[in-house]
């Protein structure tokens, strides 16, 4: 039984930048929920993939050096301890794990066909669609063996997770190895992350309920890793129950006592989360208002899908904050979704007279810190909302 704990107010599409203001941006319902079954936490409202994923989808992932480096590291883990002879990527964005790889021996499926360009450009073999059965067998039938298959921060975007899981099964082999990688719940519940959900991300994961979810297709894990990306992700391994040859290692265990223990498995955990969430957007809007009392000048940094789900609800405005700054071309002199706030391309010119900086790409917070020295040093501060709304 799905258990409603948390409504998120009215949102509008979280990467959908507009390049002219519109009052009009329509808006859906982000209510959240528990299953008490499989515990999976979800949102309600599900958007046609189309809408969201097409072929001007801005978010690349190669914007970032953390993630960059974090894709580097893991290219060199596959290549050691799996050394595969093909790898597929299901999401593979702008290559930035591909790249990593020799254009024989990865190929990718993006549905946005923007980005799809990107690599097919750069010689490596794109199917520009979505993950589904139906290209599950078109690969089947098309390509020798697939020895391992990645994908992250994307099966959590699909709406049909038993169709994302039957076609997983279906196109592995039997010593076929699944890598997945999403932000983890136990982490979100934990910083208060409640700008996690946004319309895209439709499951936010955790070890248990991805275990539940493998086991209706004879799929097991063999290793969790913690990462720090997003905000804390984990990173699971997967392969066939059939296949003997490979070891469980007590990661998976671990991780899934410590998020029975933190309650994962339970309601009670979810509500209190939800009053937690309502009491962190009251404070944020509070905080951000008294600075503004004083005149002021807050902008944000990172443009992110995140930044949204927390100006829309927590109803903060132009009035509050004067423009975003951002790196990602695509993003540039349009607005935050819901919001007449401009994003200006980043140049640390523009942080001249700036007081505040309100953290959007918080979970990015040591690189950018590193990166903004100079607005430190003259005195300037930054806010977040995590774990709780604070000025440092
Ligand atoms: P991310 O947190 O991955 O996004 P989302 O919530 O949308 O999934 O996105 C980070 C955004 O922040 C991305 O638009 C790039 C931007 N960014 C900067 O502008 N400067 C920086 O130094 C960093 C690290 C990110």
């Amino acid at each position: 039984m799905n258990k409603f704990f948390l409504h998120l107010g009215k949102q509008p599409l979280a990467n959908n930048y507009l390049k002219y203001y519109s009052k009009n941006q329509v808006k859906y319902n982000l209510n959240l929920f528990f299953n008490t079954k499989d515990k999976l936490v979800s949102i309600s409202k599900r958007i046609p993939s189309k809408k969201m994923f097409n072929n001007n989808y801005p978010y690349k992932s190669s914007m970032s050096l953390t993630m960059r480096r974090s894709f580097l590291d893991l290219s060199k883990e596959i290549k050691k301890r799996f050394n595969p002879n093909l790898i597929l990527e299901i999401g593979s964005n702008d290559g930035a794990l591909i790249k990593n790889f020799d254009k024989n021996n990865a190929i990718g499926v993006e549905p946005c066909s923007n980005l799809a360009k990107i690599t097919s450009n750069k010689g490596y073999k794109t199917y520009n669609n979505y993950w589904n059965f139906k290209l599950a067998k078109k690969l089947k039938k098309n390509i020798k063996k697939i020895d391992l298959i990645y994908s992250a921060n994307t099966l959590t975007h699909i709406s049909n997770l038993n169709d994302v899981f039957k076609s997983l099964a279906y196109l592995m082999p039997n010593d076929g190895i699944l890598i997945i990688e999403d932000p983890s719940l136990m982490e979100c519940i934990k910083k208060v992350s409640y700008d996690q959900f946004y319309n895209e991300h439709i499951y936010v994961f955790s070890a248990i309920a991805v275990k539940n979810l493998l086991d209706k297709f004879d799929l097991e894990l063999f290793d969790i890793n913690n990462l720090s990306t997003h905000g804390g992700s984990l990173r699971y391994y997967i392969k066939k129950k059939s296949n003997n040859n490979v070891k469980i290692k007590s990661s998976v265990k671990i991780q899934i006592k410590k998020e029975t223990k933190f309650g994962l498995n339970k309601f009670t955990t979810f509500k209190k989360f939800a009053i937690k969430t309502i009491n962190s957007k009251n404070s944020l809007l509070k905080l951000i208002k008294k600075i503004k009392l004083n005149k002021k000048i807050i902008i944000g940094y990172g443009a992110t899908a995140k930044a949204t789900t927390v100006l829309n609800y927590s109803k903060i405005d132009n009035n509050h904050i004067d423009f975003f700054l951002d790196t990602t071309p695509d993003k540039s002199n349009k607005y935050m979704p819901g919001k007449k706030i401009k994003i200006l391309k980043y140049n640390q010119n523009l942080l001249k007279g700036v007081d505040y900086i309100f953290l959007g790409a918080w979970n990015f917070k040591n690189e950018i810190l590193k990166k903004e020295k100079k607005f430190i040093q003259k005195g300037g501060k930054f806010i977040t909302h995590i774990p709780m709304p604070k000025i440092f």
